[in-house]
């Protein structure tokens, strides 16, 4: 007891605190190949800084069949399965029918992330719309809630997510970088705001405003590793651990305790995703 006592005492000299932090990183890609020659110690890691929670979302099959491999393997991971729309060009019926069967696992929390991309538009858009439209209605049949990627199509993305009443089974706008107009659109809808490293960087003006106008019980937290590497790290790979970062920033932001707010984002994600602990 003794031990545990001084560790606090020091833990808190540099502003930590040891009992209630616990963390839900709410999109981390832990099956990305930039965790090959580390995933277990990185994940080892991940425990030991008191992340309790990671959802890692598939981004094309075999992301998701890993997503769902390790959500099998680590009870602290659970996983969303879908195709990016980077990947979409390729896509098939088969392909989806695969996805349906992952996403029978007890693990497989959301469908995701899906969406739209118009920046890179690395796939043609109708492709993209017509297999965003065709992962909604999935995770619709299977009463899921979606992880959405949106950069660039905000109109086509809030039309689409209407038009399918998609709000219904839940909507989370993953790596939120829209307005502050848009953001509390979303949230009138009923859709969660999850926010990313970049809140913490110097030209973070608009992700900030969001912060402070989305109100505290429709936000989450997110890594989105191995990208988006939180300030100090910024730079360096990202792992689930610094998400501890993006949720400093927001608290100082909120006007809360770190452990506040790491503990409201932590169940703001165990609802939406509908996991019971
Ligand atoms: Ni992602």
């Amino acid at each position: 007891m003794y031990l545990i006592a001084c560790l606090k005492v020091i833990y808190r000299r540099f502003g930590y605190e040891l009992e209630v932090n616990v963390f839900f990183d709410s999109h981390s890609h832990l099956d990305a190949s930039q965790f090959d020659d580390d995933r277990e110690l990185m994940i080892k890691r991940t425990q030991l800084n008191q992340i309790d929670f990671i959802l890692n979302p598939g981004a094309d099959l075999p992301s998701s069949q890993k997503a769902v491999e390790l959500a099998n393997r680590y009870p602290f991971i659970y996983a969303a399965v879908g195709i990016h729309p980077h990947d979409v060009e390729m896509m098939t019926e088969e392909m989806l029918s695969e996805i349906e069967t992952l996403a029978q696992n007890p693990k497989v929390k959301a469908i995701g992330e899906i969406g739209l991309d118009y920046y890179r538009d690395l796939s043609p858009r109708e492709l993209q719309k017509k297999w965003f439209i065709e992962q909604l209605r999935l995770a619709k049949k299977l009463n899921l809630p979606v992880v959405i990627h949106d950069r660039d199509a905000n109109e086509d993305v809030l039309k689409i997510l209407k038009e399918e009443r998609q709000f219904e089974t839940g909507v989370l706008m993953h790596c939120y970088s829209g307005s502050k107009e848009l953001a509390l659109q979303y949230v009138k809808l009923g859709a969660y705001i999850s926010i990313a490293g970049p809140l913490t960087y110097k030209n973070a003006r608009k992700t900030v405003e969001v912060v402070e106008a989305v109100p505290v019980d429709r936000l989450m937290i997110e890594t989105d590793a191995p990208y988006l590497t939180p300030e100090p790290y910024r730079g360096k790979r990202n792992e689930p651990m610094y998400v501890r970062h993006t949720c400093q920033r927001m608290a100082n932001i909120k006007g809360v305790y770190l452990e506040e707010m790491a503990q409201i984002t932590k169940e703001n994600a165990m609802r939406f995703f509908n996991i019971n602990e």
